[in-house]
């Protein structure tokens, strides 16, 4: 890669007579199958000069666009400016400076004596989720709505150290109205004129549901400000503690507020999809479930596993990887292009939008044969060691590398186990969610499992 064009770069392959209209269309109806279709038929980069932008699905590409995430690669400010009108600002929507300072804060998220700390609040959540299902047994579950709430208590467990027991259910119907309003200011170009003229429903529920989360941060900032123990070194007391090293001021606490809501959607949205996913894909595979009973009985036996059991299940880890890799809870990135560069002779153009599809890097025929059949052994020691090393990304790479990764692995390969020990799931044979892409990879309709006892 090079940002002073040698002799002649050309412009990558792509459709030629894709205009404008059909493009917000397609963002706007399924990205997914879009930028996959836009693959298959033109190859790895796409160029869709109309609209000035870039599809890739080539791992070389991703590595050095997302290692270069903080000067010659930037997230695009239309994207962060709708998910800035939604959540509020946060980590993820800045850059610069300030994106250091903050990144900072996150950093006890990849210690393991920080995840060690919610040990208890994490295993008592996960019985008190797998009792919950008890009463659902027989009838169809829906995971995606189920699996959501685990993933809201812990985030707020983990992150806050509050447990916010039955408000999960609150907060992810709020959340969900956030997400709908976001993709709408992102994809619908009517949406600022709607908004600007009183005419927008979906603005007036944004705001109600708006109101809820601001309201759920506020309580949780105040209770902290009564306590004498100060969340003992979690995130919230981060945020709280820190002051900017040139004005020496405190974040206000609305910016923590903001930050608050922002990573209530963050930690809990692709986290839920990415767990109901497994368990579809689970019910689908009973084969997978016994060699995960196998592993579990073998190398935990009856007792319930402490976070550092999980090194031991190996198996688990590839199982969740390949649920990772056929559904990427987040199908596509973007940034935007600070200057030309060439690319294996093709010209990237200077302020293009470049969409990194996961999506399509997760299903390279090249990278994985057969890529839409779930194989966990994909994930084996020997064929991992194979493969590209950016063939698998789904918490991204590079310095906007997904801060809350490790977390995601403990409180999926922690639930996941002890789920299929105590529930066989099934899935109707005729039932086929697809993946539509809205903010992140969601499922149509909601994953709906079928739970029952597994008899001692
Ligand atoms: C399966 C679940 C998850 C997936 C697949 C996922 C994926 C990602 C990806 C791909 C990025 C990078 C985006 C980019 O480079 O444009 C990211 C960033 C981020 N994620 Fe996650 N994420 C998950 C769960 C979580 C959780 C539980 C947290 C809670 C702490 C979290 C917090 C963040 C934050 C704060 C960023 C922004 C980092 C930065 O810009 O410096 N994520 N995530």
């Amino acid at each position: 890669m090079s940002s002073t064009p040698s002799a002649q770069p050309i412009d990558p392959p792509g459709p030629r007579d894709l205009t404008p209209e059909d493009f917000n269309h397609q963002m706007r109806d399924n990205p997914i199958t879009f930028f996959a279709g836009l693959a298959k038929a033109h190859g790895s980069l796409v160029f869709l000069p109309q609209v000035n932008a870039y599809v890739v699905s080539d791992p070389d590409l991703f590595a050095h666009i997302l290692r270069d995430s903080e000067r010659g690669f930037v997230k695009s400010p239309r994207i962060m400016e709708g998910f800035r009108s939604s959540f509020g600002d946060g980590l993820a929507l800045m850059g610069g400076e300030e994106w250091k300072q903050r990144r900072q804060l996150y950093s006890p998220l990849t210690s393991q004596t920080y995840r060690v700390r919610s040990q208890e609040a994490l295993q008592r959540i996960v019985d008190e989720t797998l009792d919950e299902w008890q009463s659902s047994c027989g009838v169809p579950l829906n995971m995606t709505a189920a699996m959501k709430r685990y993933a809201m208590r812990v985030a707020v467990e983990f992150l806050f150290s509050v447990d916010i027991g039955d408000e999960a259910s609150k907060m992810v119907d709020a959340l969900d109205t956030l997400h709908a309003y976001c993709s709408y200011l992102i994809f619908d170009s009517k949406a600022r004129e709607e908004i600007a003229a009183g005419t927008s429903a979906m603005h007036d529920r944004f705001t109600r549901a708006r109101a809820i989360l601001d309201g759920i941060a506020q309580n949780i900032i105040d209770e902290r400000a009564k306590e004498t123990a100060q969340g003992g070194g979690d995130l919230l007391s981060m945020f709280l503690s820190a002051r900017d090293p040139s004005s020496g001021q405190r974040m206000s606490e609305r910016e923590v507020r903001e930050e608050l809501v922002l990573l209530f959607f963050q930690a809990h949205d692709p986290s839920g999809n990415s767990l109901a996913c497994t368990v579809y894909l689970l019910a689908r595979h009973p084969e997978v479930i016994e060699r995960i009973r196998s592993e579990f009985a073998r190398k935990i036996g009856d007792r319930m596993p402490s976070i550092k059991d999980l090194s031991k299940l190996a198996y688990m880890r590839q199982v969740f990887d390949e649920s990772l890799r056929v559904c990427p809870p987040t199908y596509s990135m973007s940034r935007i292009s600070v200057d030309e560069v060439e690319y294996r002779g093709y010209r990237i153009n200077r302020d293009a939008t470049i969409f990194l599809s996961q999506w399509n890097l997760h299903h390279h025929p090249d990278l994985w044969p057969q890529p839409d059949v779930f194989d966990p052994d994909r994930f084996s020691p020997e064929a991992s060691k194979a493969r590209h090393s950016c063939a698998f990304i789904p918490f991204g790479m590079g310095p906007r590398t997904c801060a809350g990764a490790q977390m995601v692995r403990v409180e999926s390969e922690l639930l996941i186990p002890l789920l299929v020990k105590r529930y066989q799931p099934t899935v109707s044979p005729d039932f086929e969610p697809y993946p539509r892409g809205r903010l992140f990879t969601t499922w149509e309709p909601d994953i709906e499992v079928t739970l029952q006892p597994v008899r001692a």
